[in-house]
């Protein structure tokens, strides 16, 4: 039996995430979702709650956790890795939706930011290599 592919996405619960989902879901991908929120059951694709990772992603220890849960469950489902999509992003706003900036804004803000944007990606894609090239997957370096 040939393997399913499979796509890892995280920021899945809303927006372009979403919609994410439901594009590869409706090319016959499987799809390991990732974001802090539960499953939610009304979810208009098939996977469910089996293939949803409950993570946060600002907080190191957590990726670790997930990056061990994603390897369990592609070598439990009979899939390969086709992708790993790290959608999930943050851009908070100060008072009255004022941008970060250098002065004002707390150093654990943009720790948070950062571990969220940037370090996050890195530790799934790091965390995920095996399975990437298993699956075939190219790395891409983008200098
Ligand atoms: N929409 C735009 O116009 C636009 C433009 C340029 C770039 N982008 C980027 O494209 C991506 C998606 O945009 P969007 O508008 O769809 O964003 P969104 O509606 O704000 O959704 C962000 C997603 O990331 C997840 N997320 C946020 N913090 C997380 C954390 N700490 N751990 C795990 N998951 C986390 C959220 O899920 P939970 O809340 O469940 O954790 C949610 O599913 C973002 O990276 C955004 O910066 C968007």
């Amino acid at each position: 039996m040939s393997k399913q592919k499979t796509l890892v996405l995280t920021g899945a619960s809303r927006g372009i995430g979403h919609a994410t989902v439901k594009r590869f879901s409706a090319e016959k991908w499987r799809v390991i979702t990732c974001s802090r929120q539960a499953f939610a059951e009304d979810c208009p694709w098939p996977a469910g709650a089996e293939d949803h990772i409950q993570v946060d992603l600002a907080n190191p220890e957590n990726i670790d956790k997930a990056v061990c849960e994603i390897r369990q469950r592609l070598k439990n489902g009979n899939s390969i890795l086709g992708a790993l999509v790290n959608n999930a992003g943050i851009s908070p706003k100060g008072e009255e939706g004022a941008r970060l900036n250098s002065l004002d804004t707390t150093l654990d803000d943009w720790h948070q930011v950062f571990q969220v944007n940037f370090f996050a990606p890195i530790m799934l894609a790091r965390g995920l290599v095996k399975e990437s090239e298993e699956g075939k997957g190219e790395r891409v370096k983008v200098n």
